[in-house]
């Protein structure tokens, strides 16, 4: 199975995403990084040690970054995710305690450890990614792909016309993750915005799992509170689980290749700027950039029907 480490900043879907992953035997996943975006990265830990012990495998989890490597740092989004990542439910905290190690060594420790082998599945703010590339740019070439959920092309921004929350939540750290030399695949709203949650299905799955779908399903409500006026009904949008169902299958997916650059400043900041890779722009460095991979189509229907049996059926440990 494919070793991963997932990058975290939980968050409702990100819950969701967690889940999907750690049901899915195709997946290992080695360990939870987390980092602020929704909720400060105190919170994020919190959520993610109560996501861990949900695995029917030990996951450790380790704490990352708490602000942007630049700009001055964006409000949480407690009108999505609620005061506690979870849609305002009260869930009691796990009894575990998170490593010492930090997130950003845990990650390049792990790439150099198992080089060609470490999958990144970040699903927040890029800043512990781009802290660990600073830090030790030798695991660009160790480390398999960089699976990011983030970022807009063809379709609008979710934090302003241009800019979806991740890569605004640190526009720099974006740009030196998509700019650098090993293969980033971007699954932003121009696919996850399309794929549609419904409450049947999350009743479903808690009446089959309740072990994990119980949190789950509570934490959805708020979550739809927030997406029934954006999308005219009872619903939300998959953003982070679009990322996962990536690395489990991607034909769910379809790609474009092609080069890629974030606004860090102004007004524009947060826009991830694609140049199309059989088009030749010769001016300011783009052609010198690596082709990297972003997802422009999705069978959402396929990949909710992925979702909803690994959701209903967690894997035996
Ligand atoms: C992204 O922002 C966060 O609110 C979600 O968890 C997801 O990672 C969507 O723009
Ligand atoms: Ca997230």
């Amino acid at each position: 199975s494919k070793k991963i480490i997932i990058d975290t900043d939980p968050g409702v879907d990100d819950a969701l995403a967690i889940a999907l992953a750690m049901n899915s035997p195709e997946l290992d996943v080695i360990g939870l990084t987390t980092i602020f975006g929704n909720v400060s990265v105190k919170q994020a830990t919190h959520n993610a040690l109560i996501l861990a012990d949900m695995a029917s495998y030990p996951i450790p989890v380790y704490q990352g970054e708490s602000v942007p490597m630049v700009r001055t740092p964006a409000p949480y989004a407690d009108f999505v995710h609620g005061d506690d990542g979870f849609g305002n439910i009260d869930w009691p905290a796990s009894d575990k305690q998170a490593q010492s190690q930090s997130a950003v060594d845990f990650i390049i420790e792990q790439i150099r450890q198992h080089p060609g082998e470490i999958t990144l599945v970040p699903l927040g703010p890029l800043t512990n990614i781009a802290r660990a590339l600073e830090k030790a740019p030798d695991i660009a070439g160790k480390v398999a792909e960089v699976v990011l959920m983030g970022g807009a092309v063809y379709t609008n921004g979710n934090v302003s016309p241009v800019a979806e929350a991740n890569i605004m939540g640190d526009p720099h750290a974006a740009d030196m993750v998509m700019t650098a030399n090993w293969p980033v695949v971007m699954v932003g709203l121009d696919v996850t915005s399309k794929v549609i949650l419904k409450p049947d299905l999350m009743e479903r799955v808690a009446k089959a799992n309740p072990a994990q779908g119980e949190l789950l399903q509570k934490a959805c409500n708020f979550y739809m509170d927030f997406y029934q006026p954006i999308l005219g009904e009872r619903g939300c949008m998959l953003h982070d689980p679009t990322n996962i169902a990536y690395l489990l299958d991607p034909s769910l997916l379809g790609m474009a290749e092609g080069r890629l650059r974030v606004i860090t400043e102004g007004l524009a900041a947060g826009q991830t700027t694609f140049a199309p890779g059989d088009r030749k722009f010769p001016y300011a460095g783009w052609d010198d950039l690596p082709v990297q991979k972003i997802c422009i189509e999705v069978d959402g229907s396929r990949m909710l029907r992925l979702v909803e049996d690994r959701l209903s059926n967690p894997v035996k440990g």
